[in-house]
């Protein structure tokens, strides 16, 4: 694996597999690398000749500067599982790299950008969608890669693609990988504390067991109830919201009937550590 430092390293070593005729993979991540980065990476290896990842904690789409201060940054840990899976480039860059100068672009993200987390990150989706079309503009990938973990980001991720006319970009969502015990992986699991860590898996029993609600005919409305009574009743938790929302359009729905399949999308303080999921109610289980 090569690691690359900078955007002229980067397109040089882009647009020469291009005019090999090779398929480009592109994962971008924030590093602290861990399964469900690897899988996205297995199946960029499985459907492209070669992969390039992205390692940068991107400050743009950050809102709350501690959050930023106390993301994890493990670059050495990385770099030996990056090479373990098998990718051929590494970009990870410094600040400076990527904005030598301010990103102004504010994108028009539209409706799906203006709920849950765009209402409760402002100028989050803004920075994911800056730092997203300079990659996707670098590498001219043919496909990208992102867990479905973050889901909305995936919305928001195919609304800039449209309109930057990455037309010829596959955008390729992965499932959430989890734990044994059912907690969503995430970089920011390991800040929980051991007693924290082990109430977290809560948050997806809880949503499995409101599918249950959906299929014994209880509303939208009462599901919400449900799930946000029964994780706020746990002491370290507090929910910052629970929406049901249309998966296609990230607006939240008022029957079930609006849509065949519907998502639930959570955010959880588990302590001091915001702790994101979601599942999936289909209209027959
Ligand atoms: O999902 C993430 O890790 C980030 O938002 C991404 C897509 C790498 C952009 O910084």
């Amino acid at each position: 694996m090569e690691i690359v430092r900078t955007v002229t390293q980067l397109k040089s070593h882009a647009e020469q597999a291009r005019k090999q005729g090779l398929t480009i993979g592109l994962v971008p991540t924030m590093g602290a690398l861990h399964a469900g980065h690897l899988s996205l990476i297995e199946r960029a290896r499985r459907e492209n000749d070669v992969v390039f990842v992205s390692v940068f904690v991107n400050p743009s789409q950050f809102n709350n500067p501690e959050d930023l201060r106390t993301y994890p940054r493990t670059e050495e840990a990385d770099c030996a599982l990056l090479t373990k899976a098998g990718v051929n480039y590494a970009f990870i860059p410094t600040p400076d790299e990527i904005y030598p100068e301010p990103d102004t672009r504010v994108f028009d993200l539209g409706s799906v950008a203006d709920v849950m987390e765009g209402a409760m990150r402002p100028g989050h989706f803004n920075g994911v969608a800056q730092i997203v079309s300079k990659l996707f503009a670098w590498v001219n990938p043919t496909r990208a890669y992102f867990g479905e973990k973050d889901f909305q980001q995936i919305a928001v991720i195919r609304r800039m693609a449209q309109l930057e006319h990455f037309d010829d970009l596959t955008i390729v969502a992965c499932p959430i990988v989890r734990e044994k015990d059912g907690l969503a992986l995430s970089s920011r699991n390991v800040r929980l504390s051991p007693e924290n860590r082990q109430k977290a898996p809560e948050i997806h029993r809880i949503l499995e067991k409101s599918r249950q609600m959906r299929a014994n005919g209880n509303t939208v409305a009462d599901t919400i109830k449900y799930v946000t009574d029964a994780i706020n009743a746990i002491d370290c938790m507090e929910v910052e919201y629970y929406q049901i929302v249309n998966p296609i359009t990230m607006q939240p729905i008022n029957s079930w009937e609006e849509v065949p399949e519907a998502t639930g999308c959570i955010t959880v303080y588990c302590g001091d550590v915001r702790l994101i999921d979601n599942i999936t109610y289909h209209s027959k289980q």
